[in-house]
Order: structure tokens, then C-alpha cells, then sequence
């Protein structure tokens, strides 16, 4: 079975994932997995930390000779802004008078809910830990589901459909325009569609100008996934609600949306469902659709058309301009703490979107074809494969 979690704090020494239950053999490619963090820092209105930190995964256990053993993997990446921190965040008690306080509650980050469940007098330790700085963790070992995925011939990217006011969520972006823009050694904002970006950019100037945020969609696309993963005989093994908890647990996510989910709820069945029909040799089993509003799931069940997956992002809630709130100490309005910070996130969180539908996936496919050596994944997954071929 797949597992990871993470540990680390935002201005911490630095994070650690561990992921477990990936089979030996696997060829583990460094810079790949460096440049998805790359990735994750990119996309116009992020802000000054991403100028500081330039990720690096460094394998801990798990990986030698460049490849996976079967033993669990612990992957490290340093926090470069941790020497501005190691006096105010020390891990021993330290002095009191460096401590950086967040003495009054950001509307819509973790800050006040998390200080009262914890019984924090403030916020500091509360951000530390809801940062979205945590998401690069996720990116390093969905790298590692990402290339095990490829070696199912499955491949998994994003992009953004809207940022504020500007969408192109009514349109199906083929396969073909998204592949370049993981490519790119610029990210404006990982649009598809060059015009559209430009008018995403201006709603990023204009939350810039004018000291506020802006949120949007991003949309991740699993390439080439055969039929048969998840399941409905049982409600946590449907791969819709897998997906949808993965990328809900992304920082500032507030909606998935699978395949045209939400236009569907206002559609008549007949403009909805993908009509089916036969072309021997095509596809996994030669069954073939017109069109993919169900975003490549049907029960649960991923049904070998093109797995589309939404994550809807609130707002940034660090303003420049802050929003009103109350001091921890005094319970006297103020305004929210103000602290360096993203402005729009949207194409960072598309590329977390891809590591969470990646582990995602891995696990389903492990689940399905098992495996402690590569070798004998991919035996059993071509087994299944020439099952589908005859069906
Ligand atoms: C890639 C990424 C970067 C983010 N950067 C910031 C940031 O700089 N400032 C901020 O206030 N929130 C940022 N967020 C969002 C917060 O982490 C998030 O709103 C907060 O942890 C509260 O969680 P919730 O929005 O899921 O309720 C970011 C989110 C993502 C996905």
C-alpha cells in the first residue's frame, strides 16, 4: 500500500516527506524531480520567499544506485530562509524578545482556529505548519508516483483554466496544448491559451495595485489511465472521492470539480453523458466516447478515457491591505497581521494538484496490480492489459 506524510515548518530548517510502499527498481531522476519543485515555485504574482528558496530533494533512505530498493523513502528539502528564522523559530527554548509573533488573525488562513485548538496565545506556530510552503514535500514524492505512473505509460500535468474573473473553464483543453507548458522555462501562468493569459496577468496586476489576492482554477490531466482503477463496492475506494479529498487537501482549495461536474448539475442527461461506441484496436478495449464531460470516471471507476480533475482556489488571505480582525493579546480591533506573501498561487497549486492526483493514482494502480518489484508490477499490468485487449 502507498502512504506518505510530511513533517516541517515554513521557515524551519527544512521539510521531509516519506513515502512508502513504492516496489524496487524504480529509476529514481533527480533533476526530475528537482525541476517539478522548480514548477511549484513559478507562476507570475508569487512572492519574495520564491526568490530565497531553490528546491532540492535529497533522498534520505529508500534510494540507492539511482533506484528504489522497496524500503520506505525519506526525502529532505532545506529551507534556504531558514538562517533568517534560526534565531526567532529556534527548536531549543532560545530568546524570548527574537520570537516573531503574528498577533492578530489573518481572515481566512489557519491562524484563529488553529491557535484556539492548539491554545496558542498567537499565531506563529499555526502558520508555520498550514504554509503552503508544506506542499513542496507533496511535490518531491509525487515526482516519484509521477515516474512509476510513466512506467504504466501514464502521464499527469496541469494548467490554469481562470485566475479572478478570467476563464477558460467552459473549454476542453486538448492533451496536445497542455504537454508544452511543463516545458517552459518561463511560467506566466500556465494558461493555455496566450490571449486569456494575458488578461489572468492583468487581474494579477490589478490584486498587486491594489494590496489584494486573487484566486482561480487549476485543472490536472491524467493521460492515458487505463480502465479498471478504484472501485464503487466500497465508498472509500471510489477513485472520484479519493481524487477529490487528495486535492482538497491542498492549501486554499475550496471545490473540486470532476470532469464538468458542476455544469453537469445544471444540464440535461442528454447533454451530459458521453455517448459510447466501438472501434476494434482503439483505446485500452476499443470502446471509444465523443466527448469526456465525465472527466474519465464512472462509478468510482476510471473508465480509460482521460482522467480531468479541478481544484478551486480561494483568494490568498495575507492582503497588504489587510482585512479587519482583532489582537490576540488586547481583543482590541486591528488589523490582520501583514506578512510577505503570494498574491496568486494558482499555477504553484496546479502542480501540487498534479503530485496529489499522481499519488493518487500510483496507489490505485498499486492496489490493483501489486507489485514489490517494478518488474512484477509491469508483468501484471501487461497481463491486464492483454485481458482489456480481449475483452
Ligand atoms: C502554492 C500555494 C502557496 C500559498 N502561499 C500563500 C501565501 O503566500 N500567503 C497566504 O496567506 N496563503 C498562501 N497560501 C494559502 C494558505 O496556505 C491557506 O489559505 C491557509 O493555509 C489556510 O488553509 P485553507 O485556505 O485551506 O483553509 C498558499 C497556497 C498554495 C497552494
Amino acid at each position: 500500500m502507498l502512504r506518505y506524510f510530511t513533517a516541517g515548518e515554513s521557515h524551519g530548517e527544512a521539510l521531509v516527506a516519506f513515502l512508502s510502499g513504492l516496489p524496487a527498481g524504480l529509476a529514481v531522476d533527480q533533476a526530475f524531480v528537482d525541476r517539478e519543485l522548480w514548477r511549484r515555485q513559478q507562476g507570475y504574482g508569487r512572492g519574495g520567499r520564491m526568490k530565497i528558496e531553490s528546491d532540492h530533494a535529497r533522498f534520505l533512505s529508500g534510494v540507492r544506485h539511482g533506484k528504489t530498493i522497496g524500503s520506505p523513502i525519506a526525502v529532505l528539502i532545506e529551507n534556504r530562509d531558514w538562517q533568517n528564522w534560526k534565531d526567532s523559530l529556534p527548536v531549543e527554548p532560545g530568546d524570548p524578545q527574537k520570537h516573531k509573533r503574528v498577533a492578530s488573525p489573518r481572515p481566512g488562513h489557519a491562524d484563529l482556529a488553529g491557535a484556539l485548538k492548539y491554545d496558542f496565545t498567537e499565531a506563529r506556530y499555526v502558520l508555520e505548519r498550514a504554509s503552503a510552503r508544506e506542499s513542496a514535500a507533496r511535490v518531491a514524492i509525487g515526482a516519484l508516483a509521477t515516474l512509476l505512473l510513466r512506467e504504466l505509460g501514464t502521464e499527469v500535468l496541469s494548467h490554469v483554466v481562470a485566475i479572478g474573473s478570467v476563464s477558460i473553464a467552459d473549454r476542453q483543453i486538448a492533451w496536445e496544448q497542455i504537454v508544452p507548458l511543463a516545458n517552459k522555462d518561463e511560467v506566466l501562468l500556465s494558461c493555455a491559451d496566450p490571449d486569456a493569459e494575458q488578461r489572468m496577468k492583468e487581474e494579477v496586476d490589478k490584486a498587486l495595485r491594489t494590496g489584494d489576492s486573487v484566486g482561480g482554477v487549476f485543472e490536472v490531466v491524467a493521460h492515458n489511465v487505463p480502465p479498471g482503477l478504484g472501485s464503487y463496492a466500497q465508498w472509500d475506494e471510489r477513485l472520484d472521492a479519493l481524487l477529490a479529498a487528495a486535492v482538497m487537501s491542498l492549501q486554499a482549495v475550496k471545490a473540486v470539480e470532476i470532469g464538468s461536474g458542476i455544469q453537469a448539475a445544471h444540464s440535461p442527461g442528454s447533454a451530459v453523458h458521453d455517448e459510447i461506441a466501438y472501434q476494434r484496436a482503439s483505446g485500452f478495449a476499443g470502446f471509444t466516447r465523443t466527448r469526456n464531460n465525465a472527466g474519465g470516471i464512472e462509478g468510482g471507476v476510471s473508465n480509460g478515457q482521460e482522467i480531468r480533475v479541478r481544484g478551486y482556489l480561494k483568494p490568498i488571505s495575507t492582503l497588504r491591505r489587510p482585512l479587519q480582525s482583532v489582537d490576540f493579546a488586547s481583543r482590541k480591533p486591528v488589523k490582520a497581521a501583514y506578512e510577505r506573501s503570494d498574491v496568486c498561487v494558482v499555477p504553484a497549486a496546479g502542480v501540487a494538484g498534479e503530485a496529489m492526483v499522481a499519488l493518487t493514482l500510483a496507489r490505485c494502480a498499486l492496489e490493483k496490480f501489486g507489485g514489490d518489484s517494478l518488474k512484477e508490477t509491469k508483468r501484471n499490468f501487461q497481463g491486464y492489459l492483454d485481458q482489456l485487449r480481449n475483452y
